[in-house]
């Protein structure tokens, strides 16, 4: 049986999936470090975290500690097979893995961030295809697509 959700957050997104998860499923959530101590180191739990430039964050510190049922991993990009196959692949999941598009919060990013971010959106708009140029508009404005219709699959899976 699920214990908690242990989740990573930088800019909010990942934390609001996390609240919302545990509502739904009525079990506490906790960030990395508050888990220590409230969650034992062999109980069942669901990771949630963020993507940092395809790598799922704190996720190391969370593998061999805890038994992770499942992640949820909470990126900018718009869902697809293709993008979640490669976070598995690019992060040796053994679990399932569901993806859940989060945003893109510039008052909550340093300098660095925002400059790297920036550089990103404007080649992107270099590349001038459909999806490219969506995008490069996402990357140049923010964006929030956090909402609890994307947590339906988790949770189905979960109930299950
Ligand atoms: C430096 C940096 C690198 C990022 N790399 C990726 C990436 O490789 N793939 C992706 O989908 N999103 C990427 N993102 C977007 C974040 O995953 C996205 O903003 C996410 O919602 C952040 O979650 P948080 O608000 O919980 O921190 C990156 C963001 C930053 C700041």
């Amino acid at each position: 049986m699920v214990k908690a959700i242990i989740y990573n957050s930088s800019t909010g997104h990942t934390s609001r999936y996390a609240k919302m998860l545990s509502e739904k499923l009525d079990i506490p959530c906790y960030t990395i470090k508050d888990a220590n101590g409230k969650v034992n180191s062999n109980d069942e739990i669901i990771y949630l975290s963020w993507v940092c430039a395809n790598m799922i964050t704190g996720i190391n510190k969370i593998k061999n500690k805890y038994n992770v049922k499942c992640y949820g991993v909470v990126g900018l990009y718009p869902k697809s097979e293709e993008n979640t196959n490669n976070l598995i692949k690019t992060n040796n999941i053994e679990k399932p893995l569901f993806y859940l598009q989060g945003g893109l919060d510039y008052n909550k990013l340093n300098w660095l961030k925002t400059k790297i971010l920036h550089m990103v959106g404007k080649y992107l708009e270099k590349e001038n295809s459909n999806q490219s140029v969506q995008l490069a508009k996402i990357f140049e404005n923010g964006a929030d697509f956090v909402k609890e219709e994307n947590l339906k699959e988790i949770v189905e899976f979960l109930e299950k």
